[in-house]
Parts: C-alpha cells; structure tokens; sequence
C-alpha cells in the first residue's frame, strides 16, 4: 500500500483542534484509495518553546526534512506575547521554516462559495456568484529577509530602524514561472502588482516579469498594477483578477484582505512551494490554513476545520500529484457548507455545528 509520508505540526490553540478533522478527512479520503498516512507529529511555535525551549526546535526541523511536505496548523497567541520579538512564535517558527526550505511561492486560493456570500463584507451585488480568484505571494525575498535589518543609536543620540526590500532578477524569474504555472490552469490571466512608480524592486519586477512572460508565456495575457490600486480594485470588484502575483510584504497585505472579502478566515486554506523537490519528485511544501490560532474560540470545539481540511487537500495535489483525491475533498468541503452543515463563522445565524460535526459531515460527503 502506498504511503504518504509527511509532518504534522499543529501548533497552537486551535490549531491542534482543527489539526485533528482534518487527519481524519485526510485519512478517509486516502483510505478510499488504498492509501495510507504516515505522518510524524511534531511540535512547533509555541508548543516549542513550552517543551523544547525554542519555537523551532532542531528535533521538529529534522522531522521536516525526513518527510515530502509539512501539514502545518497555526502559532502564537498571547501566551507567548510578552516574549522579545525575535522569539515569538511567528519569526521564530514560520519564517525560518520558509527559508529553510526554500518556500518562495506562496499560493493562496481566495474562493468564495455561491452561497456563502453573505460573509463577506462586500455587498452581495458585487460578488453575485461569489468569488474565485488566486493570490501568488513571493514568500522568502524583500522586506522580511533583506540584510541590513537592525536597529541602532545613531550619534546623535536619535534611534533608527531599518529593514532592507532587496530581489535578484532570478527570485523574480522563479515566482514569475510559479504564477504562470497557475494562470494557465486558469483562465490564462495574471496581473503582477508592484510599485513600479517609486520603488527600485519594483522597477527590476516589472521588467522581468514582462520579459519573462514574453519569452515563456506568450499564451498568457499579463497586466501590470500598483500595490495602493490593486487594493482598492480588490475591493471594487475582486473577479477582475484570476491570479495575482506580487512580491512579499504587499501580498501579505493583499492576502488578509483577499481573505476578509472572502467571508471567513476558516475557510481559507495555502500551499507555500519551493524549489526543492521531496522522495517522489514533486514539489517539498508547506500547507497552513490562513486563519490563525484564534484564542478566544480556541478549546471550545467550535472552530472552522475547512480552511486545514483543503490545505491538505492542496498537499495532497501538489507535493502528492492525487489530483484526484484533491478534487474530491475540495468539492465534499463545498458540498457540506453549502446544503447547511456550517461552523458558527459561516452560519450568519441559523444552526450550527462543531468543529468535529464539520469534519463528520465531509466525510459523509466523501
Ligand atoms: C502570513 C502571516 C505571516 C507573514 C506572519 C505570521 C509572520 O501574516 O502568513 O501572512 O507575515 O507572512
Ligand atoms: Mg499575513
């Protein structure tokens, strides 16, 4: 029996709880295809820091790199809050993870079902068939990495702070090649947002971007925006966009608020991929749902489980090639949420379930 050999790493507050359906979605799925999970729990963020003293303990990394792609949940929380910046879960746990493996392409889906919305805070008039439309984040160059990144007294006693926004023509190349890799499987559109009017990064992203897709994708009808007007066309009128790439820092922000329009956070689900390829060939990767830890529901039993259940679907087709069973869990997702069965997040009032109930009523669907 083939057997699917990745890392868990659940993480914090609801983490673990969401973690929890979606191996058993997972598990349901794989069984139905003579399939069989062999994955290794470890602990990350701030778990680590409680059992192992660090975020991003060495034991978990090795983990990581014994496995063809990493289930990962969601860290931080106030618990840890009070820890210095460089130690807290996020920059100790996720962005070293990122550069560990190289994950530069960041893919997070923003799908807004038919029926659902009326979650988003957009008026329903605009979006009336929902919303569907793919987010391409440069995820390990620009602002978060750059070299210098410090803080220091100047001589004049005053205090300065800087981080560096610093991209090589061949990152740009590689995220360009993942973002046509997407728009060909779709409606062959894409975008790349950028600053172009006053950034130098900008400035070296535009043109190789166009160069690149000129001489690659000549199939793909490409457009150039700046990041202050992509934010408000996303609010305008989202379905303008198939896919957008960008760099760093703005498809962080672009992302949340692709997510916000999207209605629920719990719904939102990412695959980050990178250059290196895992034991059967295909891309190592990183699948996180988008959501958070979100303390105030956490223990509680009630949290979304959809936006992990469909990272795992999106490992499942890309650092497993089972497009097939992929499918299947995005459209029994789809299918619960929208004949009723729905967490309190996407409920707008009528009856509710639990995070288990949820996971329960996609299996049924499988
Ligand atoms: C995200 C998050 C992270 C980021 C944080 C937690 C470091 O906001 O994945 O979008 O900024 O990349
Ligand atoms: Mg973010």
């Amino acid at each position: 029996m083939p057997t699917l050999k990745f890392a868990v790493l659940a993480g914090d507050y609801i983490g673990p709880e969401v973690m929890t359906e979606a191996l058993r979605v997972l598990e349901h799925a794989a069984g139905q295809e003579n399939l069989t999970l062999a994955y290794i729990k470890a602990d990350v963020g701030g778990a680590g820091i409680d059992n192992h003293g660090t975020a991003l303990p060495d034991s978990t990394l090795k983990v990581c790199e014994q496995s063809d792609a990493i289930l990962f949940g969601s860290v931080g929380g106030p618990k840890w809050e009070k820890l210095p910046p460089k130690e807290q879960p996020e920059r100790a746990a996720l962005l070293p993870l990122r550069k560990h493996f190289t994950l530069f392409a960041n893919i997070r889906p923003g799908l807004l079902y038919r029926e659902l919305t009326d979650a988003s805070p957009l008026k329903t008039n605009r979006i009336p068939d929902g919303i569907d439309i793919v987010c391409i984040r440069e995820l390990t160059g620009g602002l978060y990495f750059g070299l210098p990144k410090q803080t220091t007294t100047l001589p004049d006693g005053d205090v300065q702070a800087v981080d560096t926004m610093v991209y090589r023509k061949s990152e740009i190349e590689r995220i360009a090649a993942t973002a046509i890799t997407a728009a060909r499987a779709r409606k062959k559109k894409l975008c790349s947002v950028d600053k172009a009017n006053v950034l130098e990064t900008s400035v070296l992203w535009r043109k190789t971007v166009t160069d690149y897709v000129a001489r690659h994708a000549p199939d793909i009808a490409l457009t150039h925006m700046y990041v202050d007007n992509a934010a408000m066309q996303l609010a305008r009128d989202p379905n303008q966009f198939d896919v957008f790439v960008t760099e760093n820092m703005f498809g962080d922000i672009l992302s949340d608020e692709m997510a916000v329009i999207c209605g629920s956070l719990g719904m939102l689900s990412s695959a980050s991929l990178g250059a290196g390829k895992n034991s059967l060939g295909l891309p190592f990767g990183l699948y996180e749902p988008a959501g958070g830890t979100a303390p105030d529901i956490a223990g509680k039993g009630i949290a979304n489980p959809c936006a992990q259940i469909l990272s795992g679907a999106l490992m499942l087709r890309f650092s497993f090639g089972l497009e097939k069973i992929a499918m299947r869990i995005e459209a029994a997702v789809k299918k619960a949420v929208t004949s009723g069965t729905r967490t309190a997040d996407i409920a707008f009032g009528g009856a509710t379930v639990g995070t288990r109930a949820m996971a329960e009523a996609i299996i049924a669907q499988l």
